[in-house]
């Protein structure tokens, strides 16, 4: 059994405690038996989230109405409250109403909560879903002791622009493999499922649509064709809620015109229709409200009618559903069986959550101090970082490091920093002070070997004043590792950019240490796919670190030194300019398609730039090599009711031992709509001794070969599918056919 499996394992005997098993339509009759002795006021209470008043900048009086407005029945849920402490004075405010509904506490556990992980893109880029689970689970056994009842993750949100801040927050550009990271962290957070004490909630979020938002300007509008809607933006939804999901989060983004949060076709037709979602949806923070500077709504009250219509439960922070529903009920506007349809979806997760029998079973002072302490938690955190790093470039196997280098110099802005180690997201627990930064945790196993420290620049500014010091350091050094990149805030929600080249003077800081001529490594700490052209074709060695989390100066260490040998591969398109964005690898082959390189005349590409990317979705190199050979294919011609078998052998040809990623990606050549040039359809993480070979084996089946067709039923159509198999979306390395019939 696997180190994270233990860990685990562990952690669920330690923090558990479980409900006895009830039937759901035992929690049905106890939601309809609650919901007959409610009052309308009291109902809507239900819909109502508001935020810690410790959050909130609004003015004093508001923030002491809240305990007073918990009494009164007047608030379902809280979020931005955290800790044994406050979730306990909270909660025995909402034991003081007439009916005693406990309250919900939400927070955003997007990647930990004392134990800060990697940014969830780099977590994708570990390709491991063992791992990326067990990190989930982590965040939640340590927030659940804390008193939450549900993290606002994951995000689901394809993202196909990296000017978009919001990329470092989600799994990357592909619906597939966001599918299965979007199952990883559900079954995470929610362990063996609702009522369990270690359990939250997970909320897939931003329905839907939002990671395309125009231009890459987060809030912005999208517009969207349904074919794209249903084949890259919806699955990793789907997914989700296969795996259990209990709420669902809707977006600030219109789609074709209409607010997510308005939006009837995405909440009652798809979700709660189609796919017949029995949770509940949150509205993103004062989206409800936001319908009216939109354009879609009147008033709040307007926008409160089309919201709780359009499926809408509760509402964040908007204040609308509370302030205007009960005279829509009365006035006719809104019938009350709307209102009951979402305050029975809300209750029955208080009750399977076991909050009726105990309010305060997630408070608990004894568990807090036992999660919040337990150093299995860094053990994970520290591999899983490890796992998140990609190696981007390596001349002359100038990484690892030997120990003939005697001296090491750490230059850049990012060497010293453990506060941007923890990314844009790390609102829990997570302490500064406890993350490791890349400094110490090169100094913990520099052994003999002297280091060498000069800052060179800041993020984020113009000053080359630093240069001249990290130069005389570079000089007295056998090698420079630069950690360079951008400021964890930087990235995140509201955080787009319109340039996203590495930020200030550092390029121009590594121009001025590569001209030393000694090797240079360097390091790109970010929340986003970065531009770096000058540093690509120059620098010898390049690692993409992202924001590592709570262990981020152990784990890189762990790569330089050769402790783990690289395995991460890139979720999302790197590209050369901002001007070839949107970019990604799974695009429409055009009527006039173009080779890479020069354009020639009347083909798809730009005259002044090269089409492809600087880095391919799935790319990352390895301290080792492997070899692809021997495709086998166990029948040329299937039907839909029918499988097949492909098979090859991957071989560990270097020195080192390390792990593969090996991919397999399809295009179906002729179809209505037309289909991707490629698509990813499975993936197998494998890990070869050097020297060492295996068997890879991968299935194909109806569900590899279907999609939505133009009137989005799932079809499988007949003709001839194309197999690509490499260790990249642009290294394929071998290649075959088979027709469907
Ligand atoms: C974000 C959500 C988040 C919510 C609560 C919003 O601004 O868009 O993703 O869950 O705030 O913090």
């Amino acid at each position: 059994m696997s180190k994270i499996s233990v860990i685990s394992i562990a952690l669920f005997l330690l923090l558990t405690a479980k409900l006895p098993a009830q039937s759901s339509s035992s929690f049905d009759a106890r939601a309809d038996a609650l919901l007959a002795k409610m009052t309308l006021e009291e109902k809507i209470g239900q819909l109502n989230q508001y935020s810690s008043p410790q959050e909130l900048t609004g003015p004093q009086e508001k923030k002491n109405n809240i305990l007073a407005d918990i009494q009164a029945g007047k608030v379902g849920s809280m979020l931005n409250v955290r800790g044994v402490d406050q979730t306990t004075l909270y909660q025995k405010a909402a034991m003081e109403s007439r009916l005693h509904i406990p309250l919900l506490f939400g927070l955003d556990v997007i990647h930990g909560y004392h134990t800060t992980f990697p940014i969830p893109l780099a977590e994708a880029s570990s390709w491991d879903m063992e791992a990326i689970e067990a990190a989930s689970r982590v965040a939640a056994t340590e927030a659940s002791a804390s008193g939450i009842h549900w993290t606002f993750a994951p995000m689901v949100d394809i993202a196909r622009d990296p000017r978009w801040g919001r990329v470092m927050e989600g799994a990357g550009e592909d619906p597939y493999l966001g599918s299965q990271i979007a199952k990883a962290r559900v079954l995470g957070f929610q362990g063996k499922g609702l009522g369990s004490t270690d359990a939250v909630m997970a909320c897939v979020k931003h329905f839907a649509g939002y990671g395309a938002a125009i231009g890459g300007r987060d809030y912005n509008s999208v517009d969207m064709s349904r074919n794209t809607l249903w084949n890259i933006y919806l699955p990793p939804f789907k997914a989700a809620l296969d795996a259990g999901a209990a709420t669902f989060m809707n977006a600030f983004n219109t789609l074709n015109g209409i607010p997510a949060t308005g939006n009837k076709y995405l909440l009652r037709d798809i979700l709660k229709g189609q796919w017949k979602f029995d949770g509940f949806v949150v509205s993103d923070w004062g989206s409800i409200g936001e319908m009216t500077a939109h354009g879609y709504a009147e008033d709040q009250a307007d926008a409160a009618k089309v919201a709780i219509a359009a499926g809408t439960d509760m509402d964040m922070e908007s204040h609308s559903y509370i302030d205007h529903l009960k005279a829509l009920v009365e006035s006719g506007q809104i019938k009350e069986g709307l209102i009951n349809d979402a305050v029975k979806r809300i209750l029955i997760k208080k009750f399977q959550m076991g909050l009726f029998e105990d309010p305060y079973r997630f408070s608990d002072k004894d568990r807090e101090k036992r999660a919040i302490s337990d150093p299995a938690a860094l053990v994970l955190a520290r591999s899983v970082a490890a796992k998140s790093i990609v190696l981007l470039k390596n001349e002359h196997h100038l990484l690892p490091l030997s120990s003939h280098e005697k001296t090491i110099a750490l230059i850049g802005p990012l060497v010293k920093t453990g506060r941007e180690m923890k990314g844009a997201w790390s609102i829990g627990w997570g302490k500064e002070e406890h993350v490791v930064s890349l400094y110490e945790g090169m100094q913990k196993q520099a052994g003999h070997t002297r280091l060498l420290y000069a800052k060179g620049c800041e993020v984020n500014d113009t000053s080359r004043a630093g240069f001249g010091e990290a130069i005389e350091v570079a000089k007295q050094s056998d090698i420079i590792v630069m950690a360079v990149g951008e400021n964890a805030g930087m990235s995140g929600e509201a955080r787009s950019r319109s340039n996203i080249h590495i930020p200030g003077v550092q390029e121009a800081l590594i121009k001025a240490i590569q001209a030393t001529g000694k090797p240079v490594v360097v390091l790109l700490m970010s929340g986003r796919p970065l531009l770096f052209n000058w540093t690509a074709d120059h620098v010898p060695a390049i690692l993409c670190t992202w924001f590592l989390g709570s262990e981020a100066g152990n784990a890189i260490a762990d790569v330089l030194y050769g402790k783990y040998n690289p395995s991460g591969k890139l979720t999302m398109t790197f590209p050369r300019t901002e001007g070839q964005i949107p970019i990604y690898y799974n695009y429409l082959n055009t009527g006039r398609p173009a080779p890479d390189g020069p354009l020639p005349s009347f083909r798809s590409g730009y005259f002044d730039l090269e089409k492809s990317p600087r880095y391919a979705f799935g790319y990352g190199l390895s301290y080792t090599t492997f070899e692809y050979r021997d495709l086998q294919i166990s029948k040329k011609n299937i039907t839909a009711e029918d499988s097949l078998t492909v098979s090859f052998t991957l071989k560990n040809t270097g020195a080192r031992d390390g792990a593969e990623v090996a991919q397999l990606y399809l295009r179906d050549l002729v179809a209505k709509p037309v289909r991707p040039v490629k698509e990813l359809k499975d993936f197998k993480k494998i890990f070869l001794k050097a020297g060492e070979s295996q068997t890879v084996i991968f299935k194909i089946g109806k569900d590899k070969l279907s999609f939505y067709d133009k009137d989005l039923n799932r079809v499988e159509q007949p003709g001839k599918f194309e197999l690509m198999i490499g260790g990249a979306s642009d290294e394929i390395r071998l290649r075959g056919y088979f027709d469907l019939h």
